[in-house]
């Protein structure tokens, strides 16, 4: 009898320090099962925890997806509380697992809008993961690059700053100190930016993908990863 093994995950931690997401088509998932739209929410956030682990064993130190625009408070009110308790559920899961995974998490966004119960788990978990320096997963949480780089330069007047660099722009970022997306995948067929991560991914990789997030598994990773490693990135150079 022939035994089949599954193939060995793409290890690219040399070529590649981060990838970012853009975990779209949640919705249509679950639509095409019958479902309400926060099942596929929910399935999206289960799946985010194996890609996690995934980015991991392939040795990439930073994750970063995106888990709820500026402009997503325009959904209707029972699938954005459905997303917060999403997160607040994902945010308990890692301070119990935290000595475990010894991952830093950190939610990128204007934190203001969210219920304090949210703020208070963010600061928490980020303070209790603060020194854990090998992985880190970045949450976009209220995010939009726009509003981000707004933030950023008023940041900067505020400190009396009157010229400013791009070094400068990019330390007041929410992702301060943080290395640029390498790589950025979007799943759920859109060939679309979103306003994520602008100023960050000015010499970062694309891949789409028409899967919807909650299909996306390791073996797609990895053929994503492959053709990343093969790629060659000249920032502008020859
Ligand atoms: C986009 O799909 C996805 C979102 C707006 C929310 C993503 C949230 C999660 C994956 C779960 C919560 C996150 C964490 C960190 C636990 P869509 O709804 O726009 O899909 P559609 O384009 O098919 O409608």
């Amino acid at each position: 009898m022939k035994l089949f093994h599954k193939p060995e995950p793409v290890v690219c931690g040399d070529c590649l320090s981060h990838i970012a997401f853009i975990m779209d088509g949640n919705g249509r998932w679950a639509q095409k099962r019958g479902l309400p739209r926060e099942a596929g929410h929910s399935a999206g956030a289960k799946n985010l925890r194996k890609i996690v682990t995934a980015c991991r064993d392939r040795g990439i130190r930073t994750v970063t997806v995106y888990a709820f625009s500026t402009e997503n408070w325009n959904r209707p009110k029972k699938e954005v509380d459905g997303i917060m308790s999403l997160l607040a559920d994902y945010l308990d899961e890692a301070m119990r697992d935290k000595d475990k995974n010894k991952m830093r998490v950190r939610v990128l966004g204007d934190l203001k809008p969210l219920s304090e119960d949210l703020i208070w788990k963010i600061c928490d978990l980020e303070e209790a993961t603060a020194g854990f320096t090998d992985y880190t997963l970045n949450i976009a949480l209220n995010y939009g690059g726009r509003q981000e780089i707004t933030h950023a330069v008023n940041e900067l007047i505020a400190k009396g700053v009157t010229e400013v660099t791009p070094e400068d722009i990019s330390a007041a970022l929410y992702t301060g100190g943080m290395p640029d997306p390498d790589l950025v995948v979007r799943t759920g067929g859109e060939t679309r930016v979103s306003n994520f991560l602008l100023w960050q991914s000015a010499y970062a990789e694309y891949a789409f993908t028409k899967t919807p997030w909650p299909s996306f598994g390791e073996r797609e990773l990895d053929a994503i990863l492959k053709d990343y490693c093969g790629r060659q990135r000249r920032y502008g150079g020859l």
